[in-house]
C-alpha cells in the first residue's frame, strides 16, 4: 500500500519534471548557441549555423561519394597520386582547375565518366575538403580570435592577430601590443570593461551606504514625519527613469557634470535609493527591539549600534541589494549612453555598436556579450548564498 502511494507520487511528478527540463532547455539553448558561436572562426560563422560545429568537415560527404571509390578515404589509394599532399592540392587554387582534371585521360582512360562528375558546388566543397585535409587550410574549429578582436575592438577582413603578424596594422591606431591595445582602444571591450567597473562599483556602494543610514533612521530613530517621509519615498519608486533624463541632463550641463563618472554615480545613486531604503528598512525594522534597547542601556551610541549591530545583521539584505544594483548598473545602456556616450564608452555601449546595420559582426557580438556576462556571473555565484535569503528579506516578519 505504502509503496503504491510512493510510486504514484513519483509517476505523478514526471510531467512536472519533463516540463521543467523542457523549459530549461528552451531557455539555455540560445545561450549555448551564442557561446559556441563566439568560439568559431568568422568564416564558419558566416557559412553555417553553430549546431554544425560537430558535423563532419565541409565536403567530406561529397569526397566520399565521388572520389573515395578510387582514391580511397586516405587520398592515396591510386598509385603515384596523393590527394592530401599539400603540393598537389596547392596546384588547384580554384575548383574549376580541379574540375578540369575530370575530363583528362590517364592511360587512355577518362578520369571520371561524365555522368559521374560532381557539380560545381560539390567540386568546390571537395576542394575545400582537400585543402583542409592536406593542411593548407589551417582554420581551426574553435578559436579565441573573436575574443581577442572584441577586446581590442578590431574589425577587419582578417583577425587582429593575422593582421599584426603581417604588419598590416595602421600605425597610430593600434600598436599590436595586445595589453596596450586592449586597455587604450576606444572601440575595444577591454577599455570598456575598465570603464564599466569604474561606473558600477561606486554606483553600487554609494546607494547602499546611504540607504543603510536612512533605513536605520526610519526604523530605529524617532523623529517627526517619519511615516510621511517613508511613504513619499516608497511613492518615489513610480517615477520612471526616462522622464528625468532631460531635466537632469540640463542640470548636469550647467554643473559641468556631463560626461563625468561622478554624474553617472549620482544618477544611479538617486535611482537606487528609494528601493534600497525600502528593502533595508523592512529588514532592519524586523530585528527585535530589545536588541537595540539593551545595546543603548549598555551605553552604546547610535553609531555603535548601527555599525556593530544593524550592519552585521543585515548582511543578507545588503548582499542581495548589492547584486541587484550591480546587475542593474552593469547592464544599463540608457544612462551610460546619455551621460557618458562615446567619449567614455562602457561595455553595453560597445556591444550596441558591434552589430553593423547590415547584421555583420556576429562573431564579435557573441564574444563581447560573453565578456560582459563574465563579471555578473562571478558576482552572482559568489554571493548566491545570500541571494535566496535576501530575496525574502522583509517579506516575512519575525
Ligand atoms: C574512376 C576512378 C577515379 C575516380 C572516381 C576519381 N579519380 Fe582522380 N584519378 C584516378 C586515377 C587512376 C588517377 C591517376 C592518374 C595518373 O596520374 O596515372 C587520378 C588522378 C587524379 C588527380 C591528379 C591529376 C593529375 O593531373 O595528375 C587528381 C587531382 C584527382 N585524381 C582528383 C580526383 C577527385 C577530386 C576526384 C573526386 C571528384 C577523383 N579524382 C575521382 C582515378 C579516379
Amino acid at each position: 500500500m505504502n509503496n503504491m502511494v510512493k510510486l504514484n507520487n513519483v509517476l505523478g511528478r514526471i510531467p512536472v519534471h519533463v516540463a521543467i527540463i523542457a523549459m530549461c532547455v528552451v531557455w539555455l539553448l540560445p545561450a549555448v548557441g551564442l557561446l559556441v558561436t563566439s568560439f568559431r572562426p568568422v568564416q564558419d560563422v558566416n557559412e553555417t549555423g553553430w549546431w554544425m560545429v560537430f558535423a563532419p568537415p565541409k565536403g567530406a560527404a561529397e569526397y566520399k561519394q565521388f572520389c573515395s571509390p578510387c582514391h580511397g578515404s586516405n587520398g592515396s589509394k591510386v598509385a603515384g597520386v596523393n590527394l592530401f599532399d599539400p603540393d598537389l592540392v596547392s596546384k588547384y587554387r580554384r575548383s574549376m582547375y580541379l574540375a578540369a582534371t575530370f575530363s583528362k585521360e590517364f592511360d587512355g582512360k577518362v578520369h571520371i565518366e561524365k555522368d559521374q562528375w560532381p557539380n560545381e558546388q560539390q567540386t568546390a566543397n571537395i576542394l575545400s575538403y582537400l585543402r583542409r585535409e592536406s593542411g593548407l587550410d589551417t582554420r581551426p574549429r574553435f578559436t579565441l580570435s573573436n575574443y581577442v578582436d572584441a577586446l581590442v575592438g578590431y574589425r577587419g577582413r582578417e583577425t587582429y592577430r593575422e593582421e599584426c603578424a603581417k604588419g598590416n596594422i595602421i600605425p597610430g591606431e593600434r600598436t599590436c601590443n595586445f595589453i596596450k591595445d586592449m586597455t587604450t582602444s576606444q572601440t575595444g571591450m577591454g577599455r570598456a570593461f575598465i570603464n564599466s567597473l569604474l561606473v558600477t562599483i561606486p554606483a553600487t556602494i554609494l546607494p547602499i551606504l546611504f540607504a543603510a543610514f536612512a533605513a536605520y533612521a526610519f526604523s530605529w530613530l524617532d523623529f517627526h514625519g517619519r511615516q510621511v517621509l517613508f511613504a513619499i519615498l516608497v511613492g518615489l519608486q513610480v517615477v520612471p527613469l526616462q522622464m528625468t533624463l532631460i531635466p537632469i541632463y540640463k542640470i548636469y550641463t550647467s554643473l559641468g557634470l556631463n560626461g563625468t563618472f561622478l554624474g553617472v554615480w549620482l544618477f544611479h545613486t538617486g535611482f537606487g535609493l528609494p528601493y534600497a531604503i525600502y528593502l533595508l528598512r523592512n529588514f532592519l525594522g524586523a530585528l527585535p527591539r530589545d536588541l537595540f534597547e539593551s545595546a543603548y542601556l549598555d551605553g552604546a551610541s547610535v553609531w555603535t549600534a548601527f555599525f556593530r549591530l544593524a550592519i552585521p545583521l543585515s548582511v543578507p539584505a545588503i548582499a542581495s541589494l548589492g547584486i541587484f544594483q550591480f546587475l542593474w548598473v552593469w547592464n544599463d545602456l540608457l544612462v551610460a549612453l546619455v551621460f557618458l556616450g562615446g567619449t567614455t564608452p562602457v561595455m553595453t555601449y560597445q556591444i550596441s555598436n558591434l552589430v553593423t546595420s547590415l547584421g555583420g559582426g556576429w562573431h564579435l557580438l557573441t564574444a563581447a556579450a560573453f565578456l560582459s556576462m563574465l563579471l555578473p556571473m562571478i558576482v552572482f555565484f559568489s554571493l548566491q548564498r545570500y541571494f535566496i535569503r535576501g530575496i525574502l528579506a522583509g517579506s516575512v516578519k519575525g
